[in-house]
């Protein structure tokens, strides 16, 4: 009996959209993988070890690994600036190596690129041209984005005199000048200060409130849990966790409940009531403010009465605890 065999069939060659492409899948990569090699062209690193990866629109989501963990090389294969060793990866539908995708992509990457000469507006207005967009079009598109990324102050200034914070800013309105439906930022709060940070977190979910899908990388966890839906944890190259972030972060096992004005006597109550269903009290304290929030709130009171010194929470006003 003559045996069938099976024959795989031929992978479509990724030149055009994907038939089945499914709009609500911005991004997709299937075993993705980057080795970079040296100069003689010898294997060095294995910076992406076969990642799959689904990117839903709408959603923000973070890449969070520590230093040389593989986010960079992730986001340069998906904007077509590295080719993948191994694997694919499509965006909208088509292969990251189209270059029309680009139009519907801002970037922001993780080390600044801009001319030093040039000031905030002749940057934007710069990009807008590499976009096509009329003058007109150009000039109200760059003060919307410099009055949004708060540089309006500095806008006539050349680069060269901006602060890393500035320069991070500038970076995201260049990201944002051809109104991209897919945002790419890599470490987007890097250099900033607490402030510049939570502004740059706003930023990112006004960016998702009108709909647009971005995709972060950071090593900050604090900045990841703040403003993604969904993250991979990436370690050495390799996918190690991926989910929702609320999701990840819950401790199923254990309940919390918040109350105020609990005293000795209704303490030992409610602890009295949960021994009978078998449960047990396992601590009782206040919640602890988190550093960032104390921090923001000390600089806006202190924005709100310059001269005086700010105490928060407690302590009146002439600072006396
Ligand atoms: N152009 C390159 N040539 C050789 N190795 C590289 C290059 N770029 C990055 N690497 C290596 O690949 C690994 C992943 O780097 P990267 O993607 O930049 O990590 P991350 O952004 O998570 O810090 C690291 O070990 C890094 O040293
Ligand atoms: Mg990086």
């Amino acid at each position: 009996m003559a045996s069938a065999t099976p024959t795989a069939p031929a992978a479509a060659p990724l030149t055009q959209t994907n038939v089945d492409y499914d709009p609500n899948i911005v991004i997709e990569t299937q075993n993705l993988t980057k080795v970079y090699s040296d100069f003689w062209g010898r294997s060095k690193v294995r910076a992406l070890k076969g990642l799959d990866l689904e990117v839903r629109k709408g959603e923000v989501f973070g890449l969070l690994g520590p230093n040389g963990s593989g986010k960079s090389t992730t986001i340069k294969l998906l904007l077509g600036l590295l080719f993948p060793s191994g694997g694919r990866a499509t965006i909208f539908g088509k292969p990251t190596t189209e270059v029309s995708k680009n139009e519907r992509i801002g970037y922001l990457p993780e080390e600044s690129y801009l001319y030093r000469f040039l000031t905030a507006e002749e940057t934007l207005d710069f990009y807008g041209r590499l976009f096509d967009m009329p003058s007109s079009v150009r000039r109200e598109r760059a003060a919307q984005l410099i009055e949004k990324v708060g540089l309006k102050w500095a806008r006539r200034r050349p680069l060269k005199e901006y602060s890393k914070g500035m320069t991070r800013r500038i970076g995201l309105a260049q990201a944002l000048i051809n109104d991209p439906d897919l945002v790419l930022l890599d470490e987007p709060t890097s250099g900033l200060d607490p402030l510049g940070t939570r502004e740059m977190k706003d930023l990112i979910l006004e960016l998702k409130e009108q709909g647009k899908t971005v995709v972060m990388c950071s090593h900050l966890l604090a900045d990841v849990q703040d403003v993604c839906d969904r993250i991979a944890i990436l370690y050495q190259g390799e996918l190690k966790e991926l989910g929702r972030v609320d999701e990840l972060l819950e401790v199923t096992n254990q309940q919390q409940i918040r109350v105020e004005g609990l005293t000795p006597d209704a303490q030992a109550k409610i602890a009295e009531i949960l021994a009978t269903s078998g449960g047990k009290m396992l601590d009782v304290s206040s919640p602890k403010n988190t550093l960032e929030n104390l921090f923001l709130d000390i600089v806006r009171e202190s924005q709100n009465r310059p001269g005086a010194r700010g105490i928060i929470g407690s302590g009146d006003d002439n600072g006396n605890r």
